[in-house]
């Protein structure tokens, strides 16, 4: 395909997009007609623009990732900088470079409250959540306990791709292709308040039976066969679960216990989403490892990053059997240009304050649709947590019946047209703005899915 934007046109671009790009996500097939995806060309603060010359407001950031914005100079400049010093140099063994290592060091700085002491860096939220697995297996064998191998998580749970992240993953949709997975791991049930087996209205008495579900599991494994427990603070993908405050405080009461490591997978909450720095931290939970990607960098250049804490650290240290040495690891472990473009946007977050301001803009956002519950027949549930939104359809209020994945899509291309990307998954509408988007802009999301609801739902 050329260059020349005179030859390149929206049609032709379109066109090869249809026949030579794989969607992870998507069937092939649509992409031949008229449900060709939008192809973006350019992006600027809150707002996307397509090759046709749409200017959107971009609700869903990225993918949870542009969390300081589209074209950021600040950024830009650390990563042309990096780029004309050093572009490339390995930490595989025995070398490093200063981006990597001050990364490390500002992130155990923002991590001290929750005794973070080492970095492992990666390439994104996949790798990030495979190191923090392999990273557990290697902790147990290096503290003499063998036996440890197992992995618990929760139904619904999103994380990543890779086989390890595949086989704790909560969503039958991420796994069965995949299938046999990795032995040994099991789950639990979420605390998803909407839709639960017990029945249970009460989000605390919820949070409650789940963490009790956590211990039993533990218990019929035999927790000296546990190696870790993992889940997000505030499940993604799985439909925007927000868990009850006791939740996170239970499940941590619960692998201390047991002694299981609590690993919080921060790949979309981490750097303010919630409403605050880390999502552990908003339920005052201190982890025994972190995964990162996303809004470290918001996205400008691919990065993940496993966080251990000082327990971790003491005991893959102990290298009596060798074992302190990880023996995993990534060409692209510490790419400077990665970690310098994460050293800028970290300044970002914090300079203005954006765990604070996605705490504020969330509830303001959250306010604006919750009425839809009572306006529309088709909005079942209305749920969030900072900058973290989720609105699930239904085809009928009583019986919860999930409403059509074509519905979904419906809706969003609707809002698409008005001036508003939301992303469509399953029977839900996920909202996950940059953390930089101000009111004006959340009421032109909120405009756009009430022009949608309006065109195509009954009233409630
Ligand atoms: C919670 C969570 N963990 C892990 C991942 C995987 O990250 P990546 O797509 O960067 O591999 C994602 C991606 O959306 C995620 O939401």
């Amino acid at each position: 395909m050329t260059k020349d934007k005179t030859v390149a046109t929206p049609e032709f671009i379109k066109e090869h997009n249809a026949k030579h790009l794989i969607h992870p996500m998507m069937h092939q097939a649509p992409l031949q007609d008229a449900m060709r995806p939008k192809i973006m060309s350019q992006g600027e603060g809150v707002y996307i623009t397509d090759v046709d010359g749409n200017r959107m407001v971009d609700g869903v950031g990225g993918l949870w990732n542009v969390n300081v914005g589209y074209g950021r100079p600040e950024i830009k400049q650390a990563i042309m900088e990096q780029l004309d010093q050093l572009h490339y140099s390995t930490i595989f063994a025995n070398m490093s470079n200063e981006p990597a290592i001050e990364l490390s060091h500002k992130l155990t700085q923002m991590l001290a409250p929750e005794n973070m002491t080492r970095a492992f860096f990666s390439s994104g939220g996949s790798d990030a959540i495979e190191s923090a697995l392999r990273l557990a297996r290697v902790y147990w064998k290096a503290v003499g306990q063998r036996d440890r191998t197992k992995f618990i998580s929760l139904l619904g749970g999103y994380h990543g791709t890779h086989f390890g992240g595949a086989s704790v993953n909560g969503n039958t949709a991420f796994r069965r292709n995949f299938e046999p997975l990795l032995p040994g791991c099991y789950h639990v049930q979420n605390p998803y308040l909407y839709r639960n087996p017990f029945g249970i209205t009460d989000h605390a008495e919820l949070g409650e039976v789940c963490a009790r579900q956590l211990e039993q599991q533990i218990l019929f494994q035999g927790p000296d066969t546990v190696a870790a427990f993992i889940a997000e603070p505030v499940q993604g993908a799985g439909g925007l679960i927000v868990p009850p405050p006791n939740f996170w405080p239970r499940i941590r009461e619960v692998c201390d216990k047991y002694d299981v490591l609590l690993i919080s997978d921060e790949v979309v909450t981490g750097f303010g989403r919630t409403g605050t720095m880390f999502g552990a931290r908003t339920w005052g939970v201190k982890p025994d490892m972190m995964c990162f990607a996303k809004g470290i960098n918001s996205g400008y250049v691919p990065l993940g990053a496993t966080m251990i804490n000082e327990k971790v650290e003491a005991g893959l240290l102990n290298n009596e059997d060798s074992f302190g040495m990880v023996m995993h690891g990534y060409t692209y472990s510490g790419h400077p240009v990665a970690c310098a473009a994460a050293l800028a946007n970290l300044d970002i977050v914090e300079t203005e304050n954006l765990p604070e301001k996605s705490g504020l803009r969330g509830d303001y956002f959250l306010s604006r649709i919750a009425p839809f519950v009572d306006r529309f027949a088709s909005v079942g549930d209305v749920r969030g947590k900072g900058l973290m939104l989720g609105i699930e359809l239904v085809a009928d209020k009583a019986t919860k019946a999930p409403h059509s994945p074509a519905f979904a899509r419906q809706i969003s291309d609707i809002a698409q047209k008005e001036g508003a990307m939301v992303r469509a998954t399953a029977n839900k509408l996920i909202l996950s703005p940059p953390l930089i988007i101000t009111e004006e802009e959340i009421d032109i999301i909120v405009d756009a899915l009430d022009v949608a609801f309006s065109e195509i739902d009954q009233p409630a």
